[in-house]
């Protein structure tokens, strides 16, 4: 199976939770992983295939992910379109709602014409505000379990990118 060459790139501020999850992720993929900041038009331009993942955080994923989307569109622009493929996730206090969560992005990414070929969303510690007097939510996420199930995640996505992509897979 050849690899398509990844990127990963995770904003996580609360309690490195999605770090957690983005390096996890990266092992199965052989995925670079870095902060949004860091990305240029030219780094992305270089990947096959670009996750976005963050924390949830008033409803939405970090605004730093829409800043990598116009690095993206610039690269996509220089490839003549098409060629590369994304993949999105999250952790947050309530990841049964993700779709909810991820949608801006789904749509940001539909816009510029990248197919999202797989989303992932797991519990992550919340402590943020009045959840810091009561211990906070969903302690010890992500945890075995929810790592497991990430790697799952990225084996699917390497068949998934293969489907998509038959031509630079063989
Ligand atoms: C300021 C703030 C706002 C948050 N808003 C939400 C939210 O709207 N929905 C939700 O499910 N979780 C919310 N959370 C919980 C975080 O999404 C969760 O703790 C996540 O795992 C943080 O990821 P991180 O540790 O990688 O930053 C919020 C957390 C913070 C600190």
């Amino acid at each position: 199976m050849t690899r398509p060459a990844t990127l990963i790139v995770c904003k996580s501020v609360h309690h490195h939770s999605t770090w957690q999850l983005a390096e996890c992720l990266a092992e199965v993929l052989a995925a670079d992983v870095v902060e949004p900041e860091a990305v240029t038009s030219e780094r992305v331009s270089r990947y096959d295939l670009i996750g976005f993942g963050s924390g949830v955080y008033y409803g939405r994923m970090h605004p730093a992910l829409l800043e990598v989307l116009r690095c993206l569109a610039r690269s996509t622009e220089g490839r003549g379109g098409g060629s590369v493929a994304a993949f999105v996730f999250s952790t947050s206090g309530l990841p049964l709602f993700s779709r909810l969560w991820h949608w801006p992005l789904r749509a940001r990414l539909a816009r510029e014409a990248v197919p999202v070929i797989g989303e992932f969303a797991c519990r992550g510690f919340d402590s943020w505000g009045p959840l810091f007097l009561v211990g906070g939510l969903n302690r010890h996420h992500p945890d075995a379990r929810d790592l497991e199930q990430a790697r799952q995640f990225a084996r699917r996505l390497l068949v998934q990118w293969e489907r998509v992509n038959p031509s630079q897979a063989a």
